[in-house]
């Protein structure tokens, strides 16, 4: 692969996809798009209001109704689904471009991680699209009873912005396969990327009104949940967001799934493989700017080689290559936007003045663009906010402890409860600690493994349903039992 700056790709739709058609905002309003390389506007994108969001809730209803999808047999869907996977592998250099370009990751980091799970995502959940099976009951009574899968209607999907391809194909998958028709809204941050995905999708062949996609704010998305056509909401954001979410889903009683926040501890005991545990350390927080909601930010060390350790991480925060997102040997690009870029900024103040010894980094790289410096903090205690917020940038708080017991309490001292990880050569240990931490996803002499088969979503605060795997596609059925007499 070259190693010259790639060339920022062409912007090929503004528009908001609805019913098969490339559309206005019908209040005509447009919004910025930022490259927060330079903090340049990239596009002027359709601002979606409630008659956009209604005109895309009747075009997936009727998609719907129609069974065009969901009547559709299983296994052409799912062959349409691979068509899509095929279409984003052959456009796989335009889409890591344009998300590195409108999101400001490393180039390299979608190349290599972003567009490669996404399409192993939607591979994944095309090959279940025909083995949705049900259940023969043996019921009292002379009666015949079984149990049908049936797709839950039309699903909005709201995504945020910090991987916007992925959460896309996270959120179709196991959509599509179901027989779901989508209203989709990608974050304002990152909207290009999912319209490019629509209009692969139509290039696939899919049928018009399967897959929608409404761009704007967060008033869009509020006008999603809302609207009373819409089956059920996936969000993936703010546990704030999801808040207001469920309150406003009251009314119509959606069904609803919410991957939130984190504040993951990353543990590591004097008896692990230490080079190792650096690497996962550093990857586990610093990967995507930190602006990942699994992210490592509760770096916990045994206190025996708390020091060693220390230093070796810092060794590496420092060496990470900040630069421009789509310089190939950039391996930490900008925040996504002002408004978090300033709230990171706001968390390293706080950890400052709440008495946290900053070993490195600590302020803005550059003066132009969302770069923030690789940033540690030691000598922080629990109650501290940079150890109980999530922070969702490239801060690491490192707290020394004393024994399993210890660490295990700790682990748990947080609303949040998404992933954790642990490093030892102990087997029992490991085991203890999974089976104690209560997060969705424990590594175990890992971090950030992700796999389509494999599940992923919170305890507590950080959520309430699954993706991934079979367990996501219980999030777009719902269950039906039918009974017969046999006479
Ligand atoms: P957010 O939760 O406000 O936004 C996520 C998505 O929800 C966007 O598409 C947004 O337009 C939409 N949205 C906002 N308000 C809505 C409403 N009332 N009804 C329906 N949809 C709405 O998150 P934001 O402001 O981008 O980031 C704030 C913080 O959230 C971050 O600093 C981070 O801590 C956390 N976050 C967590 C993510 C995760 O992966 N779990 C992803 C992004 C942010
Ligand atoms: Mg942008």
């Amino acid at each position: 692969m070259s190693t010259a700056i790639v060339a920022a790709p062409k912007i090929r739709q503004t528009n908001m996809f609805i019913g098969g058609k490339w559309q206005e905002s019908r209040g005509g309003k447009r919004f910025p798009t930022l490259n927060p390389v330079n903090e340049t506007v990239i596009a002027e994108i359709a601002q979606g209001n409630e008659a956009d969001v209604d005109a895309a809730v009747k075009a997936a209803r009727a998609a719907f109704e129609t069974g065009l999808w969901s009547k559709m047999d299983a296994r052409d869907r799912g062959r349409l689904m691979n068509k899509l996977a095929d279409l984003m592998e052959a456009n796989l250099e335009e889409l890591a471009a344009l998300e590195s370009l409108d999101n400001g990751k490393p180039i390299r980091d979608a190349r290599a991680a972003d567009l490669p799970l996404a399409i192993d995502c939607l591979r994944y959940y095309a090959g279940w699209a025909d083995k949705l099976t049900g259940d023969v009951i043996p019921i009292r009574g002379n009666y015949f009873c079984y149990t049908r899968r049936e797709p839950v209607g039309v699903v909005g999907q709201i995504i945020p912005w910090n991987f916007p391809i992925l959460m896309a194909a996270w959120k179709w998958g196991p959509a599509l396969a179901s027989g779901c028709t989508i209203v989709m809204k990608p974050a304002e941050q990152t909207p290009l990327t999912c319209l490019r995905l629509a209009e692969l999708a139509q290039e696939a062949g899919f049928p018009d009104g399967v897959i929608n996609v409404v761009t704007g704010y967060g008033e869009t998305g509020a006008a999603m949940v809302r609207h009373p056509g819409i089956d059920k909401i996936a969000f993936t954001g703010h546990y704030e967001t999801a808040q207001k979410i469920m309150v406003d889903a009251a009314k119509t009683l959606k069904r609803l799934t919410f991957e939130l926040g984190g504040k993951s501890p990353n543990i590591v005991f004097a008896d692990a493989d230490l080079d190792a545990a650096v690497a996962g350390a550093e990857f586990g927080l610093f990967f995507n700017q930190g602006q990942c909601c699994c992210a490592g930010s509760r770096l916990f060390v045994e206190q025996s080689i708390h020091d060693e350790f220390v230093s070796k991480v810092v060794d590496r925060a420092k060496s990470r290559q900040l630069g421009d997102s789509l310089d190939p040997n950039t391996t930490q690009g900008p925040q996504v936007d002002a408004d978090q870029f300033n709230k990171i900024l706001s968390y390293i103040d706080k950890g400052k003045a709440e008495g946290a010894k900053c070993l490195t980094g600590g302020s803005r790289f550059g003066n132009k663009g969302f770069f923030i410096e690789p940033t540690i903090f030691t000598e922080v205690n629990d109650e501290m906010s940079i150890a109980r917020d999530e922070i969702f940038g490239p801060v690491m708080s490192i707290l020394p402890f004393k024994n399993t017991d210890d660490i295990i309490a700790r682990a748990n001292n947080t609303y949040y409860g998404l992933a954790a990880a642990v490093w030892t050569r102990d087997v029992q240990k490991a085991h203890r600690v999974a089976a104690s931490v209560r997060a969705g996803t424990i590594w175990v002499n890992c971090y950030d493994v992700f796999d389509a088969a494999a599940p992923f979503g919170g305890f507590k605060m950080s959520g309430s349903g699954r993706e991934l795997g079979e367990a996501a596609l219980a999030n777009y059925t719902e269950l039906k039992t039918v009974t017969m007499s046999l006479g």
